[in-house]
């Protein structure tokens, strides 16, 4: 098939692009609480965890009340954990409340949506695993630093697995579920992520460039004595 015909195809079964758009928002039923309570979950828990975290950092506040950089980190990570939760739950109780698509129940949509959902589920668990309760959770504000960066499964594929992962997951169940309404949340997420992305990569990347420079400033130390 070629692109012209794929786009061929798209246009017969959906109409124009406007056209969609409008038939896609009809089953997004704007007048459920439960849809902005998800959504406000979705948009709450990057901020939360990047302000608390940059907290920690300037001022340690987690280290002290916890005793230790570890145990402060662990703290955050059950709170981020539970958050996690708590927001799949919301989304779970929006999908709920939102219009099924017929026209998306049929079995190539179930199988798109398995796929994604297992190869999300892949992504995250992965790596979790790889990176370990500190470095999946922000142990580098504490001042816990990897040795070396993580450069096999999953960050051979993209260097944020975490949430290209929770995204793919949403978008998976809310394709399994015939929800339009949860792939609108889906893009929330991955939008929330994107987000998050630009002031989280800049700030770890310091972080590490910064212990680079002093490592380079203790070999010159060595060096000249
Ligand atoms: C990533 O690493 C895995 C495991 O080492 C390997 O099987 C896979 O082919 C790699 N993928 C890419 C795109 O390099």
């Amino acid at each position: 098939m070629s692109g012209l015909d794929i786009k061929q195809a798209l246009l017969d079964e959906f109409g124009s692009p406007s056209e969609f758009y409008a038939s896609f928002m009809t089953y997004v039923d704007f007048s459920k609480t439960s849809l902005y309570i998800c959504a406000a979950s979705i948009l709450f828990n990057p901020t939360f965890w990047n302000i608390v975290a940059r907290l920690e950092y300037n001022t340690h506040f987690l280290t002290k009340l916890a005793g230790g950089a570890k145990k402060g980190c662990y703290a955050l990570a059950v709170t981020i954990f539970s958050l996690g939760i708590l927001r799949d739950f919301l989304y779970e109780q929006a999908l709920r409340d939102q219009p099924y698509c017929a026209r998306l129940d049929i079995p190539p949509t179930k199988m798109l949506a398995a796929v994604l959902f297992g190869y999300g589920n892949i992504l995250v668990l992965s790596s979790m695993y790889a990176l370990g309760v500190t470095g999946t959770y922000l142990g580098d504000y504490f001042g816990i630093l990897m040795d070396d960066r993580v450069t096999g499964f999953p960050f051979n594929i993209t260097d944020n697995p975490m949430y290209y992962g929770s995204f793919l997951s949403f978008l998976g169940t809310a394709l399994w579920f015939s929800k339009p309404a949860g792939i609108l949340l889906s893009l929330v997420v991955l939008v929330m992520y994107l987000i998050a992305l630009r002031f989280e990569e800049p700030f770890t990347a310091e972080i590490y460039a910064k212990r680079e420079r002093e490592r380079a400033a203790a070999a010159d130390g060595k060096k000249s004595k």
